[in-house]
């Protein structure tokens, strides 16, 4: 089912906050914003770095936002200014806007939701918008900072206009425009910003984008740590460099089949999908016929037959020209193995076996192996956190978002919630005074939060 994203009264327990947000855009617009657009961000359960290979992932927003107090302007003019005073101000024209790939600049993602929503509706009359911007998603710790802030200035731009798009619609076009930055990420973080529902996870199908309640075990509880290590994806070429070898994995494993045209092939769910075959055949096609031993890129050239220009062309992105080495094998399996293990979960939620908590942090665990040894995406601090998380009575821990940095995510019985927390905290932050500072903000427990709308004082 398809509908819009929602206009609802700020509630209660907001009150405070909201009327703070428009003191503040009082104060620096000289005048009364028109309404507030919300984004929250997420938290992935399991199914990392799979979506923009056509798999399925399971994630839940949390209750962490941005925020914006919003009035149109009618000039076509673009202010922006950040409540946290060390981000800068913008002002620009929404007919003029460009989005630059270097410095990946917090405005730049606000851009981009405008540019994605203006690109859909081509009107020669567009407005712009004034906004006040607040975020409470701690950035680059893996729980979608950056994509709620795309997705919250779709909604401004939107609204702003007087013009309506579904969810599903505001995800693709969000996903897409997002990657204006120059990361090539999949559609998770924008799809579950937007479709979320208080109390559930979701399970998210790409091509076409479909989104399934999923009900977790009534004992369950999820609690989030900040490595600390802060990781910004669109500052380094990591994540790209990740797009890329599931990408050349993908053709090589087309190049040699005799009935598929390796230049038709860009992600390894497509090729799943051409061969018709299950994600065990998908693991023992890479086992025979993908080597351990990284790939050269000469040797890639030659496996497919072009030249290291043409394979920019057909494989590469801007950032990733100079990648010379390509682990294939292990990102492949990586890919094949997760995708598995998305769909087991989701069997177990909707089971709910008497072992129904032992059985998900099983695959939560296998989940961080795998993001550790395969796809190389953690950290070591990630690996102490989940070890931690374990010793205080996790029964599964695992790494979230991109990795390289940020968060884990721990599934725990409620009962056990207080004292992880305090285990947690106490062997992990405490010995290190700048880490204890931020403790509080840094660990939490979570549940499924509500998904991105907009918010009027009634
Ligand atoms: C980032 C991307 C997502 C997804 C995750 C890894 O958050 O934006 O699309 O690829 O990394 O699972």
């Amino acid at each position: 089912m398809t509908a819009e994203p929602p206009v609802l009264a700020v509630p209660e327990a907001k009150k405070e906050r909201y009327q703070s947000l428009r003191a503040k855009f009082r104060e620096h617009f000289h005048d009364d914003p028109a309404f507030y657009a919300r984004a929250p961000g997420r938290v992935n359960l399991i199914g990392e770095h799979i979506d923009y290979c056509g798999y399925s992932v399971l994630p839940m927003a949390i209750e962490q936002d941005i925020v914006m107090a919003v009035l149109p302007d009618n000039s076509g003019a673009i202010s922006l200014v950040n409540s946290d005073h060390q981000y800068d101000e913008f002002v620009g024209d929404v007919k003029t806007i460009q989005i630059t790939k270097d410095e990946p600049h917090w405005y730049k993602y606000v851009l981009c939701g405008i540019q994605g929503v203006k690109e859909q509706f081509c009107s020669s009359e567009t407005k712009g918008f004034k906004a006040l911007v607040e975020g409470t998603i701690p950035r680059s710790a893996g729980l979608s900072s950056s994509s709620a802030l795309v997705c919250c200035a779709a909604l401004a731009m939107l609204k702003a206009n007087g013009w309506t798009m579904t969810k599903e619609l505001l995800s693709e076009v969000c996903a897409k425009c997002e990657r204006y930055i120059g990361t090539e990420g999949g559609g998770m973080d924008q799809a579950i910003s937007f479709t979320a529902k208080a109390g559930k996870a979701k399970l998210i199908d790409f091509n076409p984008l479909r989104t399934t309640d999923v009900q977790l075990p009534l004992n369950a509880a999820f609690v989030v740590c900040n490595s600390l290590a802060e990781m910004n994806k669109a500052a380094t070429p990591h994540f790209n460099i990740r797009v890329v070898e599931c990408r050349i994995a993908a053709q090589i494993l087309a190049q040699s089949q005799d009935d598929i045209k390796w230049r038709e092939i860009k992600r390894l769910g497509e090729l799943q999908l051409r061969l018709g075959v299950s994600l065990d055949e998908m693991l023992e096609l890479v086992s025979s016929k993908l080597h351990i031993e990284p790939y050269s890129k000469e040797e890639v050239c030659k496996i497919l037959d072009v030249s290291p220009e043409e394979l920019a062309e057909t494989s590469l992105s801007a950032n990733t020209r100079n990648v010379e080495n390509f682990y294939l094998h292990q990102r492949a399996s990586h890919v094949y193995g997760e995708a598995k293990r998305v769909l087991q979960f989701k069997v177990i939620c909707d089971d709910q076996p008497a072992d129904a908590l032992e059985k998900l942090g099983e695959l939560m665990n296998a989940s961080h192996a795998s993001c550790r040894d395969l796809y190389e995406c953690s950290h070591p601090d990630l690996d102490i956190l989940v070890e931690t998380c374990r010793k205080h009575g996790a029964v599964g821990s695992r790494m979230t978002g991109a990795g390289w940095g940020g968060c884990t995510v721990s599934l725990v019985r409620t009962e056990s919630t207080v004292p992880l927390l305090a285990g947690v905290r106490d062997d992990y932050y405490k010995p290190n005074p700048a880490k204890m500072a931020k403790a509080k903000e840094a660990l939490f427990a979570t549940i499924p939060a509500g998904g991105a709308a907009y918010y009027v004082f009634e």
